[in-house]
């Protein structure tokens, strides 16, 4: 099984891939949140993200997300160049930031559109693209016909979300619709959505042997060895876990610079972590709390000294 780390912004960012493969194995594949071609070029917080360095001894494909065709292949050929060998366009993302300006999950209710785009990328690209999809904007009727459309395009790959747009996060992953992807895909069919435990991993796996690849989001946010559990490897370790904290924390205040500001996205992380240890809510209090260095460490070393992991992380 092929184990990969889903695009998530504001989480998996060029330094967070570099601590994660530091302390934790069974990821082969790490996605970049959604980079925006702009006039052709990669620009700001995209080129950090992109440097080769920064992505050295990591299997890295950056993500894509516009409603131009031609801004897409000239954005396609400069990965190419930089050495990335696939890109991954995002049709699933459902802010209404992102929906507003006609990107991502908006294709999914406007499948002419959706074609005519495919179709202008497809003319001329310079690299091998997958697809990361849900399945509607706000009804799944429609996926059958998004499928259809999807096959007429040699994609490299299809990455299922099976939920709506209308759905952002909510409710069930909806099976049924992953179904559809699962029997008439023309390329491989990947998953996303949910898998927040080995045993559920193992579930999905019966049910769909013949999918190859499994992306994880917010189930490896919180537990990093959730890949490395689902092939059987050993439990996440509290001990291990501190140092993927600490890591984390040198690592984030060195590459945001700026005093203690880098607390909030600590903080972003520990949203996440909490759901790692008995009663983890309240622990987490003191923690979240903290507005200076000095209490976010004395909050997180009484927080280490009290905590007891899970039986069983959980994200939902
Ligand atoms: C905070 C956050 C940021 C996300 N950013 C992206 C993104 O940049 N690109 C993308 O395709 N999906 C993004 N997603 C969706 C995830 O990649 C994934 O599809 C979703 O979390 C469902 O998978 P999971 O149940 O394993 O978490 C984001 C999700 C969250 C919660």
């Amino acid at each position: 099984m092929v184990y990969s780390y889903a695009p998530l912004e504001g989480i998996t960012t060029w330094w967070y891939r570099q601590v994660f493969a530091r302390h934790f194995g069974g990821i082969d594949r790490f996605y970049t949140f959604f980079l925006t071609p702009r006039y052709g070029a990669v620009m700001g917080r995209d080129l950090r993200e992109l440097e080769i360095e920064h992505n050295a001894g990591l299997a890295v494909i950056p993500q894509m997300m516009t409603n131009n065709s031609e801004l897409a292949r000239a954005f396609v050929t400069e990965i190419g160049e930089k050495g990335y060998r696939e890109v991954n366009l995002n049709l699933g993302c459902p802010m209404q930031t992102v929906v507003g300006k006609q990107r991502a999950s908006w294709f999914l209710g406007h499948p002419e559109e959706l074609d005519s785009f495919l179709s202008g990328l497809f003319e001329d690209v310079k690299l091998p693209i997958s697809i990361k999809t849900r399945i509607g904007f706000d009804d799944a009727s429609i996926f059958p016909k998004l499928m259809g459309i999807f096959n007429r395009y040699p994609l490299s790959e299809l990455i299922v979300h099976p939920r709506l747009r209308s759905d952002f996060y909510k409710g069930s992953v909806d099976m049924k619709a992953f179904d559809i992807a699962y029997s008439c895909s023309a390329c491989p069919v990947a998953y996303n959505g949910d898998l927040f435990t080995p045993d559920s991993i193992a579930s999905f796996r019966d049910r769909y042997p013949k999918v190859e690849h499994i992306m994880l989001g917010r189930g490896l946010i919180c537990n990093p060895a959730l890949a490395r559990e689902a092939e059987g490897g050993e439990r996440l370790r509290l001990d291990e876990f501190v140092h993927f904290h600490s890591d984390m924390q040198d690592t984030m205040r060195e590459v945001m610079k700026g005093g203690d500001i880098y607390l909030d996205r600590m903080k972003e992380f520990w949203w996440y972590w909490c759901r790692l240890f008995e009663d983890g809510e309240r622990l987490v209090k003191d923690v979240k709390k903290a507005r200076k260095s000095a209490d976010y460490n004395r909050a997180v070393d009484r927080l280490f000294a009290n905590a007891r992991l899970r039986e069983r992380p959980y994200f939902l």
